[in-house]
């Protein structure tokens, strides 16, 4: 996978900065005269944000875990046919904020015995990883703190509360020990800027 294009995801907690990570990246690899895709998920192709829209608004037990992650899966398959697979079959680089170590952390903390569901479900209908996936870690109240303050009216996880944020951080730093060439933890606690320069350096060392 990625054998042309470079495929590459932020993770973390909800109010981390991936978003602003992923943006500030993808800027950076366009102004030097990259072909970069900024994607995201839950969404990423139009029928996949159609789904988001099912997933991110509404009560918190609206869904089952497990039609949770059925409509996870069903949101990726579509952004990954439609958007990520074309985006790396011509040689791009495809920046997403998320993607299935999300599926990973969140569903699998909302009930461990769910990973196996998880992980063949993924085997299944996705079968692809990132080649580099960024973990912006910092701590569970600030980001939340920065979360909630934007009032995005997509609150239905982040409404879950802080003892599930900081579980979902611990979630986040044992993938990086379960894939350690491929997920790199980065200090989220500082100025938007340096975070940049630091996730910017690490990927060169990736580039085609
Ligand atoms: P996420 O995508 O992980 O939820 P965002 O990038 O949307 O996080 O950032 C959440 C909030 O925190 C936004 O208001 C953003 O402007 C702010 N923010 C992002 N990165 C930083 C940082 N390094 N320091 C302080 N505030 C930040
Ligand atoms: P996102 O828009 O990235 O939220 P935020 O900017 O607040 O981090 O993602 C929406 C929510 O969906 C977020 O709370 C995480 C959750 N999510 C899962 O539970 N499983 C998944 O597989 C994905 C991709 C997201």
């Amino acid at each position: 996978m990625g054998a042309r294009g470079l495929f590459i995801s932020f993770e973390g907690i909800d109010g981390s900065g991936k978003s602003t990570q992923a943006r500030l990246l993808a800027e950076h690899l366009a102004a030097a005269g990259r072909d970069v895709v900024a994607t995201r998920e839950p969404g990423g192709a139009p029928g996949a944000e159609a789904i988001r829209r099912l997933l991110v608004e509404g009560d918190p037990a609206r869904w089952s875990a497990e039609t949770e992650i059925l409509l996870f899966n069903a949101a990726r398959r579509d952004h990954l046919e439609r958007t990520i697979q074309p985006a790396l079959d011509r040689g791009a680089v495809v920046v997403s904020d998320r993607f299935a170590d999300s599926t990973r952390v969140y569903q699998g903390v909302a009930r461990a015995s769910l990973r196996p569901l998880v992980d063949r479900l993924h085997d299944l209908v996705i079968g692809v990883e990132p080649d580099l996936t960024f973990v912006i870690d910092m701590d569970a109240r600030a980001a939340l703190e920065r979360g909630l303050a934007r009032r995005s009216g997509e609150d239905r996880f982040e409404e879950l509360g802080l003892g599930f944020q900081e579980a979902l951080r611990a979630g986040f730093l044992a993938l990086a020990r379960e894939y350690p060439t491929r997920v790199q933890i980065i200090d989220g606690a500082r100025a938007p800027e340096v975070i940049a320069q630091d996730v910017a350096a690490r990927v060169k060392a990736h580039l085609p």
